[in-house]
């Protein structure tokens, strides 16, 4: 029987709480506050995500993959209230989350922090109520998440990533093991994780690094957001080709050139001692006010 995952990224829920820009004063978040309320915030729509939410409960997938940017200018009050949201989606159990850049849009103390989304983000193996650590590792049937921390407090007109040496000495051995184990290794991570998929300003800065990794070890499946379109790239590797995926934004409403929201349903099986993985693109459509169909492939292998 097939294993199903669901994809989806960048709620960007709004609006922002009040005093915002203000609270625990950070200038960058002052910036983005006002970027939120002159701009952002008209392309958003809490309406949308919500119902993208309810298709994709209507759809049970067997686990949901949430690639990050939940808020906008990590206020203090969106930890909570981001918190709140994940918990009306659905249990930590079935939801996997990895944090966005405006996840760690300023340096937040953990507690007021990431503290509150972290049964989303916790490995199977890590001991209750410690604080997580990336990557971690979680198995459902024969699916085993990995989840990447690339969200890291950027200076004043940046929003790159990077996921640092502790990251990036753990994952090979990760990755060489779950494949060993036979298990379908599906890869997390905010930003996109190849060289050149986003502009320097907004990049992953060890791209290449996590590029060299994941062609050396082999993924079945590497799954990010950050960009608010639909990707897929190959990346060719050692021991097959690794498809990388991106989805819009769970909340856009596709106004002037953005891409309206969208969610991707992974439908993965085995076949002759080969993965098979079956894509079906759910899109807000602004006509009829609903998700549809919009696409559906099989990915290479
Ligand atoms: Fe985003
Ligand atoms: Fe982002």
């Amino acid at each position: 029987m097939a294993l199903t995952l669901a994809h989806l990224s960048d709620v960007h829920l709004g609006p922002l709480p009040p005093g915002a820009a203000w609270e625990n004063f950070a200038l960058k978040r002052l910036v983005g506050a006002l970027n939120w309320k002159l701009r952002r915030h008209k392309q958003h729509d809490p309406v949308i995500s919500s119902a993208l939410v309810a298709d994709i409960k209507a759809a049970g997938p067997d686990h949901v993959a949430f690639t990050g940017d939940l808020m906008n200018v990590s206020a203090y009050a969106e930890f909570p209230r981001a918190a709140r949201w994940l918990q009306n989606f659905g249990d930590p159990a079935w939801i996997s989350y990895v944090p966005g850049n405006h996840d760690a849009y300023v340096p937040v103390p953990w507690e007021y922090g990431l503290a509150h989304l972290a049964p989303y983000m916790t490995g199977d193996m890590a001991a209750a109520g410690s604080q997580s650590s990336f990557p971690y590792v979680r198995l459902r049937r024969n699916l085993a998440i990995i989840g990447l921390n690339s969200g890291v407090p950027q200076s004043l007109r940046k929003a790159g990533g990077s996921l640092g040496p502790k990251q990036l000495e753990a994952l090979p051995g990760l990755l060489n093991d779950l494949k060993a184990k036979g298990y379908y290794r599906a890869v997390m991570i905010h930003h996109p994780p190849l060289p050149g998929l986003a502009p320097p300003r907004k990049a992953l800065s060890d791209a290449a690094r996590l590029r060299d990794i994941l062609a050396s070890e082999g993924a079945e499946l590497v799954l990010h957001g950050h960009n608010h379109r639909q990707m897929l790239n190959v990346l060719s590797g050692r021991s097959g080709n690794i498809p990388v995926i991106g989805v819009p934004s769970t909340s856009m409403n596709g106004t002037g050139h953005a891409e309206p929201a969208a969610w991707n349903l992974y439908e993965i099986s085995r076949n002759q001692g080969t993965w098979v993985t079956e894509v079906t693109i759910r899109a807000w459509d602004s006509i009829s006010r609903r998700l549809v169909p919009k696409n559906q492939f099989t990915l290479p292998s």
